[in-house]
């Protein structure tokens, strides 16, 4: 439960789809995606011929950042944004300028105050990973409208799907009419293909043959195209699971907060929590209970100013009893040979 992932396997229709593409797996797929393209303008109501698929977004992250930033040049992002957006001005030289947050949620104002002449990108992931938090749509909106054009904002809807299908489209929306603003959206999170590694990019008309250019000829394989199509093609399921996943996090954030522990409000499929000490080694102290006694691997987030929290994602009910029986013993003490909740 520590990599956000949905705990179903592949449906009946994705795993089809995976059998009949290795049946053909001599043949290249399409290096630019396109029955994919066009069955994600389809589900989504925009234009294939502004989308531009990539291996996970993550690749996409990375083909944006070589485009647009250059050593010398600042990404700018929130205090507890993504940790991949800092590992990818890393990799392109360029200076990480980090905007602080109000109550662990993007605050736009110090955003916009944080830009210089040297701002090139500001990436943006709302729901937020590891806070789970979001800024509605019309702040982003003021966000862009706001934002010099020099400065290319990118907002990274990965856990879109777990805030509703509105936000979605209302974020969608932003990228019309502007030229600095794209979208990116994954198929690793509520599609449950994460280890396909399928993730999209929605931009205006101009950006997309760059983007292309940088990116590799055929990132996105056959087999990860065809998967991400029968998701496409059987949204019940992907619904149903999204909905599953959304009432058992309301129920894990209910039984933690009755155990006296904070939890974040989510917009995710993920909770990030803290103990009722809110101290770091208390918190340390869990992810090794959690282990030893359940076999649960959690994320401990370690970013400055998140230590006493740890991330753990919502998996099936059971495993989530199992995460929640666990975390109860610790903090009731009664664990034998563990640490205990204060933690010393
Ligand atoms: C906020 C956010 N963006 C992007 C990604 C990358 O997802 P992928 O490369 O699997 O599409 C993740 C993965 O955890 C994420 O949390």
């Amino acid at each position: 439960m520590g990599f956000n992932e949905l705990p179903y396997g592949p449906s009946p229709a994705v795993g089809e789809a995976l059998h009949n593409a290795a049946g053909r797996v001599q043949s290249y797929g399409s290096p630019h995606c396109d029955g994919l393209r066009d069955a994600i303008g389809a589900s989504n109501g925009i234009d294939p011929e502004h989308v531009i698929c990539g291996n996970g977004s993550e690749e996409l992250l990375d083909v944006i950042a070589r485009v647009f930033a250059r050593p010398g040049d600042e990404i700018l992002i929130t205090e507890y944004g993504y940790i991949q957006f800092a590992l990818t001005a890393n990799r392109v030289g360029a200076d990480l300028v980090k905007a602080p947050e109000q109550d662990f949620t993007t605050d736009v104002d110090a955003l916009l105050s944080a830009v210089t002449a040297r701002t090139r990108v500001l990436f943006l992931a709302n729901p937020n990973n590891p806070t789970g938090t979001l800024v509605d749509t019309r702040e982003l909106a003021r966000l862009a409208d706001a934002l010099p054009p020099q400065v290319l904002l990118v907002l990274d809807l990965a856990y879109g799907e777990f805030a509703t299908p509105e936000y979605c489209a209302g974020v969608h929306a932003l990228v019309q009419g502007r030229e600095n603003v794209v979208v990116t959206r994954t198929f690793s999170k509520a599609y449950g293909l994460a280890g396909a590694r399928v993730g999209w990019c929605h931009g205006p008309d101009w950006m997309i043959p760059l983007l292309y250019a940088a990116r590799g000829m055929g990132t996105v394989n056959a087999l990860a195209q065809a998967a991400a199509i029968a998701a496409l093609g059987d949204m019940a399921t992907v619904q149903t699971r999204v909905s599953e996943i959304k009432a058992e996090r309301a129920r894990m954030s209910a039984t933690m907060q009755a155990l006296g522990c904070s939890v974040l409000p989510s917009h995710t499929n993920f909770l990030l929590l803290s103990p009722p000490d809110q101290n770091p080694d208390t918190t340390e102290a869990i992810v090794e209970h959690v282990f030893d006694t359940a076999g649960i691997i959690v994320n401990r987030t370690r970013e400055a100013g998140l230590e006493h929290f740890l991330r753990v994602s919502v998996s099936l009910p059971a495993h989530n009893d199992l995460f929640l029986g666990a975390l109860e013993a610790f903090l009731a003490g009664a664990s034998p040979g563990t640490a205990t909740a204060t933690g010393s």
